[in-house]
């Protein structure tokens, strides 16, 4: 059976992020593959240390993380799977800083020191990538013109392009009453979580479908 790695950068365990995450597992399953969700913020890990373990020349680490921590059996498990999806909220115009330190720990040890930094990965997994965030939209397009391609682009190195899924404008809290929010109308707010979230879950559905398919 074909196994994806989903791996939920947001703190928030049945929020935005979350719940693409579910939507995505649930394709992969539809197409008869065993998904796995992995919430970074229980993991107790740190970003890269500049150990250079990876990089050591005949050293018994090269090309792996060998910083023992939260994320070791993590980064084992991705290097026996399939597929690997990486989701994330926006925070302040970037991924979190956890997906971040993530994303550092997962692929620099891949990605070798000579000419055309090949990569030594020990498959290329099919990749994904949620993102979810406040702005509409147009105004991610706007603000974000190249944040997008700059987060990926070590997991491009590595493994494949990464398909996209986005989640814009999102609804963020529980009771917008109870909140300072005069830049966000809470009923524009509502009707997007009503109409527009559900087709997002469905993308992110055929996209975890369409994952197994394209492994097979
Ligand atoms: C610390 C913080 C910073 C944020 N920064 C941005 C931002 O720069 N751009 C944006 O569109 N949304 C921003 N947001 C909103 C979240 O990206 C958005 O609500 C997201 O869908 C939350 O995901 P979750 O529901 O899985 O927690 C921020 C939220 C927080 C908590």
């Amino acid at each position: 059976m074909k196994k994806v790695i989903i791996v939920n950068g947001s703190p928030r365990k049945n929020w935005n992020t979350a719940k693409m995450c579910e939507s995505f597992a649930n394709g992969v399953k539809e197409a008869d593959g065993e998904a796995e969700i992995i919430n970074l913020y229980d993991v107790d890990f740190k970003g890269c240390r500049s150990c250079f373990a990876c990089k050591l020349k005949n050293g018994k680490n090269y090309g792996k993380c060998a910083y023992p921590d939260g994320l070791t059996p993590i980064l084992e498990k991705i290097s026996a799977s399939d597929g690997l999806v990486v989701a994330s909220p926006i925070y302040c115009s970037d991924v979190t800083g956890v997906t971040r330190c993530f994303i550092e720990r997962l692929t620099f040890p891949f990605f070798e020191y000579k000419e055309g930094y090949p990569s030594i990965a020990p498959k290329k997994l099919k990749t994904a990538m949620i993102y979810t965030m406040n702005v509409s939209e147009t105004l991610s397009n706007q603000m974000y013109p190249d944040m997008f391609d700059k987060t990926e682009f070590m997991i491009t190195t590595v493994f494949e392009k990464p398909v996209r899924i986005f989640a814009y404008d999102t609804y963020q809290f529980a009771d917008y009453d109870k909140y300072v929010v005069e830049v966000f109308d809470k009923n524009e707010k509502l009707k997007q979580k009503e109409q527009q979230f559900p087709k997002d879950l469905q993308k992110a559905f055929e996209a975890g479908k369409n994952m197994i398919e394209s492994i097979r």
